[in-house]
């Protein structure tokens, strides 16, 4: 696993300039923050060596070094998910990649199912603690010493100033950010409606299938992480209607926008 990262770290290396302010992971629907970027270096993931490939047409598969509001930013457009028959190891791999070039900072975005029904399509969520739902871990894995503590702690896995920071932009910018408990589930099937009252109970507000194990391999690697996640459907399991991916990633290019304006101000203080 070293020498697989030490090879794919050689060659970006060649290619992009030192410094690292902040790493951001571009979920479902949310590459356009990429627009926001200039100077922009990039590689498509097919091209980089030890990369997974991306499988979902939507996910473009680019990795975009360059400025964002005055800071320097590696942007992963594109995400590898469990429900791609890819392996944990893979689906962290960013995380990983973003650390070894000297990335401390993370900020995570995804398109979550809204558990709480006082929250609306397209809203934002600050994730501020999360439940792992997909039955594994990333750290789960015989040569976890080498990289880090085994046992690593999850007092804090979304880091408080970072939280603080965000709400009050959202504030200033008069931008609804809830705060919630997110859940990860491997998917790709979306939930039933008992599955649904389920993670009511035990205390979620959201639900998708990804972040928490790039969360739990950042917080390995002891980086800061700010995730956020874009509302993009209600699941009330006493209405629950037939899925529709396309009003799904309507809201999340609406909830794009607010996060778009959200990090306008957020980065160049972070
Ligand atoms: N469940 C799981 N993942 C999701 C959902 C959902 O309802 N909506 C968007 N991602």
């Amino acid at each position: 696993m070293k020498k697989k990262i030490e090879n794919t770290i050689k060659f970006l290396k060649e290619r992009f300039p030192d410094e690292i302010d902040i790493g951001i992971i571009l979920g479902t629907g949310l590459g356009t923050l990429v627009n926001h970027m200039s100077q922009k270096i990039s590689i498509q993931y097919d091209e980089i060596p030890g990369f997974p490939s991306a499988t979902i047409e939507f996910h473009k598969g680019e990795l975009i070094y360059g400025e964002l509001y005055g800071r320097k930013v590696l942007a992963f457009r594109g995400r590898f998910h469990l429900y791609e028959g890819h392996s944990y190891f893979e689906i962290t791999y960013p995380i990983r990649i973003l650390n070894a070039l000297g990335g401390e900072k993370v900020l995570i975005s995804n398109a979550a199912g809204g558990i709480n029904l006082d929250f609306k399509k397209a809203d934002l969520m600050l994730i501020k603690d999360h439940i792992n739902l997909q039955g594994g871990s990333p750290l789960a894995f015989k040569e976890v010493e080498n990289f880090g503590e085994r046992f690593v702690d999850m007092n804090q896995p979304y880091n408080a100033e970072l939280i603080e920071k965000s709400i009050s932009v959202a504030k200033k910018l008069d931008i609804t950010l809830h705060q919630g408990i997110y859940a990860s589930v491997v998917g790709p099937q979306l939930e039933t409606a008992a599955e649904y009252r389920f993670l009511k109970i035990i205390g979620s507000d959201a639900v998708g299938m990804s972040t928490v194990p790039e969360v739990i391999v950042a917080r390995h690697l002891n980086m800061e992480v700010l995730a956020i996640s874009i509302i993009t459907d209600l699941c009330d399991p006493d209405n629950l209607e037939p899925v529709n991916i396309q009003d799904i990633i309507t809201h999340a290019k609406l909830g794009e926008e607010k996060l778009i304006q959200l990090c306008r101000e957020l980065i160049p203080i972070i």
